[in-house]
């Protein structure tokens, strides 16, 4: 055998156990051209996205995981963030729940992309994502009925998508391409980000994706 052949394949070694590395390490995502992977559904997110309330700004997707109850998995999700987000976390580096925490107390533009793998109705969804700790009734209870609402009493069925959107205190909810509503409130904006990015999140596979846990 040749040198140079040689070190092609010692090459391609170590490229294949980084590559591995990074496979086994990232909690039930991978990474393909311009897309990230919920491998427990195959739903792909796309690496940089526009979204209604980032107007022509796009967000990066930085982490993708799986919605389950039981053993039903209900919706993929990704987190995308504003560059200015992306560029604090590649210059701090915060390591495990760290990052996390920078991603929360942020005021830059993020987004969570939800894609439902089943069919499930407005209240169901509504209910999960108002029942917030420190949040205001009344505040809670327009949430819920904006979500409702917005949803036009139909269910969002597989293959649908909505998006939560941060800006500072305000939360913008999307469903099928479309706005549903915004609402400013500090409590909310956070508290509903922190059903997903909080040490209890709906989505254990989210935060091992960031690397969060
Ligand atoms: C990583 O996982 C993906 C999805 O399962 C797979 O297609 C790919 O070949 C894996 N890469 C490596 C280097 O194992
Ligand atoms: C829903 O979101 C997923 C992930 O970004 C995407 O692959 C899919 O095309 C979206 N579906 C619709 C109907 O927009």
């Amino acid at each position: 055998m040749e040198f140079s052949q040689f070190v092609v394949i010692i090459l391609v070694a170590i490229v294949s156990y980084l590559l591995g590395l990074k496979n086994g390490s990232n909690g039930g995502g991978s990474e393909s051209a311009g897309f990230m992977v919920d491998k427990a559904t195959g739903v792909q997110f796309p690496t940089t996205k526009k979204f209604i309330s980032s107007k022509k700004n796009e967000l990066s997707c930085v982490g993708v995981g799986t919605r389950k109850k039981a053993v039903l998995n209900i919706y993929s999700l990704g987190l995308f963030v504003s560059s200015l987000l992306e560029k604090q976390i590649l210059k701090e580096n915060p390591q495990g729940n760290a990052l996390c925490k920078t991603i929360q107390s942020s005021n830059a533009q993020k987004a969570i992309e939800l894609s439902f793998v089943m069919n499930l109705g407005p209240e169901k969804i509504a209910e999960a994502v108002s029942q917030i700790d420190g949040v205001k009734e009344d505040i809670k209870t327009e949430f819920h009925d904006m979500i409702v609402d917005g949803l036009g009493g139909g269910k969002i069925k597989k293959g649908e998508n909505m998006t939560f959107e941060w800006k500072g205190s305000e939360i913008t909810v999307t469903a099928r391409g479309k706005l549903i509503g915004k609402m400013n409130d500090k409590a909310l904006a956070s508290g509903v980000l922190d059903l997903y990015l909080g040490s209890k999140s709906v989505s254990p596979s989210l935060l091992q994706n960031l690397g969060c846990k």
